[in-house]
């Protein structure tokens, strides 16, 4: 989604805000824009398409400013363009606005501003905000530019983080939160403001996340003051320690973010354990559920709530909780729970799992949930992200930064805590016998190893197999069990890269309709572990190569009968039924990385995604 950076300090802004837009852009945008803070007017400019594209038409603004913001929008209200790209301007060229989210309320304010006399070169709702703006300092001289901000973000709603400059106000950056995500850097004599704290990491760990319904006044010399949008009250910034660092956020040496992030699971996987599973002693230490295990163990029932990948993970951890802490488990998307008036009780455990913390239709769904009683759980990766603020507890995935669109290494830390969630349950309720559990842990504690092997062993082979379906328009996922969710997750990675039309389906599902599809052209991905329904998914096999289907088959080293019959075969280490998803996820993300690859897509952003969803 859009993105925003913001500074004021000594450097040269253009510079700092051309390098943090970059940053975001992993987040999806369409067009970019820059302001800087001019001696008598701004110097703006802005353009439809990529950071390189601004850059081009705005070089020369380089070194001329010690104050700016910049944004890379990605279009709702209006389609991409140079017109419709932030900055906007007030109609006196006196304000200038950046803004990510979406004002619902635009088209009411627009009709009474137009009634004034102001005018709009664009189709934004930000262009309304930024001349509700100084419709207020223009009703009111005395109006000071800080008020006439909070006065125009208390008429309007929807959800918004921006960030505002006046000319008469040179130095001074205006910023506000709802719903969106916004931190405040802290460096020496030196402010940075941003979407994430990716853009200013590089120069201070400490930020302030500015807090739903807060604005802050940023200068050199008054420093960051934070207020109350809805009454000016004055509150008291809580600072905190940025825990990553510049290294984990850039390339490394691979081609794509998503292919260093798929390399990166033995590590990722390895960390989300650490301090938490103590296979010696047999102790799964997780603070968020160990505090709360009552609750957990006397819920009517847990519901788990996500979108795309998270909500895929979410399923996996259905299957684990049902199987070992028998607590019944109900799944939903979160876009749909919000808006389908659900029975919830004070007894229920919601957990939200969300990469980014910040998807709005999740962040929805727990506030309702939150409203009606719920004890709410956060799986999230982004540490202080606005999910993981609301939440009465919950887990970091600890992943470290995952910068590609398409989720990865987010995805298997996912369910490396949903596993170990089910197994600390059941084992404090009784339900999986200390013998199981100790079994279970040990394996858990093996993956990370497993997880090197397979990256290894699969990864030259699936790039192999990955040029014969270039050209491919379908693909099929089938999986059983555990693996169900697998084949959802494997055919929305290809489709989200590649723009390959893929689905993924229960295998036995096949028959009631998919099989309809199958001839020489279908390409099949059938995930067969040896552990889980194994005959079920050999008769599948049959009856796909009886209609001529080409299947790839990931299956456990050294099988023999589904291997005999595929047309490819990429094999992966054995490991416990239950944690299969988590060596199957890493074979699909590099089928779906290469075939995207090869067929020479944006894989790190692809079209149309955004890695942070903050609008519904
Ligand atoms: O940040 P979240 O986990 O809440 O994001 C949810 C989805 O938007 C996300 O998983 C999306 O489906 C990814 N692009 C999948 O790769």
């Amino acid at each position: 989604m859009c993105g925003i950076v913001g500074y004021t300090g000594f450097q040269d802004a253009y510079s700092v805000v051309i390098n943090g837009l970059r940053r975001l852009e992993y987040r999806g945008y369409d067009s970019a824009g820059i302001v800087l803070d001019g001696q008598g007017a701004f110097s703006m400019a802005k353009t439809k398409g990529k950071v390189d594209d601004l850059v081009a038409v705005s070089e020369e603004m380089k070194g001329k400013a010690t104050v700016g913001m910049g944004h890379t929008r990605w279009a709702t209200h209006g389609v991409p363009s140079d017109r419709n790209s932030h900055p906007h301007l007030s109609n006196n060229g006196k304000i200038a606005l950046v803004h990510n989210g979406i004002i619902e309320n635009y088209d009411t304010i627009k009709i009474m501003l137009t009634e004034k006399g102001f005018t709009f070169q664009s189709e934004t709702d930000t262009e309304v905000l930024v001349n509700l703006i100084q419709y207020f300092m223009d009703l009111n001289p005395e109006t000071d530019f800080p008020s006439a901000v909070r006065y125009a973000l208390n008429e309007v709603y929807g959800a918004y983080a921006i960030t505002v400059m006046h000319d008469d106000f040179p130095g001074l950056l205006v910023v506000g939160r709802l719903g969106s995500p916004l931190a405040i850097g802290l460096g020496e004599n030196e402010f940075f403001i941003a979407s994430d704290a990716s853009p200013f990491v590089e120069f201070t760990k400490e930020a302030i996340y500015l807090e739903e319904g807060h604005m802050a006044t940023i200068s050199m010399e008054h420093g960051v003051d934070i207020r109350s949008i809805a009454d000016n009250a004055r509150i008291e910034p809580a600072i905190q320690e940025l825990k990553f660092s510049l290294e984990q956020i850039e390339k490394g040496g691979y081609e794509h973010f998503m292919l260093k992030e798929i390399f990166e699971q033995p590590k990722s996987v390895h960390d989300t354990m650490r301090g938490r599973l103590l296979v010696d002693t047999g102790i799964i230490k997780m603070a968020g559920i160990f505090d709360h295990l009552e609750r957990f163990n006397n819920a009517g029932r847990i519901i788990i709530i996500a979108c795309g990948t998270s909500w895929h993970a979410g399923l996996i951890g259905e299957y684990l909780i049902e199987e070992f802490a028998r607590i019944n488990v109900e799944v939903e998307y979160a876009s749909e729970f919000r808006y389908r008036n659900p029975i919830i009780s004070e007894k229920d455990v919601v957990i939200a799992i969300s990469q980014s913390g910040e998807t709005a239709d999740t962040m929805a769904a727990l506030k309702l949930a939150k409203e009606r009683g719920a004890f709410i759980y956060g799986i999230c990766n982004v540490v202080d992200s606005s999910i993981a603020r609301i939440t009465d507890a919950g887990s970091y995935t600890h992943a470290g930064p995952e910068i590609g669109v398409a989720s990865t290494k987010a995805f298997t830390a996912q369910l490396t805590v949903l596993s170990m969630i089910a197994l600390k349950l059941g084992k404090h309720n009784g339900t999986l016998g200390n013998a199981e559990f100790m079994s279970l842990i040990s394996e858990l504690d093996a993956l990370p190893n497993k997880i090197e092997e397979t990256l290894e062993n699969t990864h030259e082979i699936v790039k192999e197999i990955s040029k014969d379906f270039v050209n491919s328009q379908n693909f099929l996922y089938l999986g059983r069990g555990y693996n169900y969710p697998s084949a959802l997750e494997g055919a929305l990675k290809l489709k989200e890269i590649s723009y390959i039309h893929a689905e993924g389906y229960p295998a036995a599902e096949m028959k009631h309709g998919p099989i309809a599809l199958i001839d020489e052209n279908m390409p099949i991905v059938i995930i067969a572990p040896k552990k889980g329904h194994y005959d079920k998914i050999v008769s599948n096999v049959q009856e796909i190569k009886a209609r001529k289907g080409k299947v790839i088959a990931v299956v456990n080293k050294g099988d023999v009968q589904v291997s005999s019959m595929s047309d490819y075969v990429i094999e992966i280490p054995e490991t416990s039924e239950c944690f299969s998803p988590i060596i199957a996820a890493l074979p699909l993300q590099l089928l779906a990385y290469y075939i995207a690859v090869y067929r020479g897509a944006n894989v790190d952003q692809p079209r149309n995604l955004a890695k942070s969803v903050t609008v519904e």
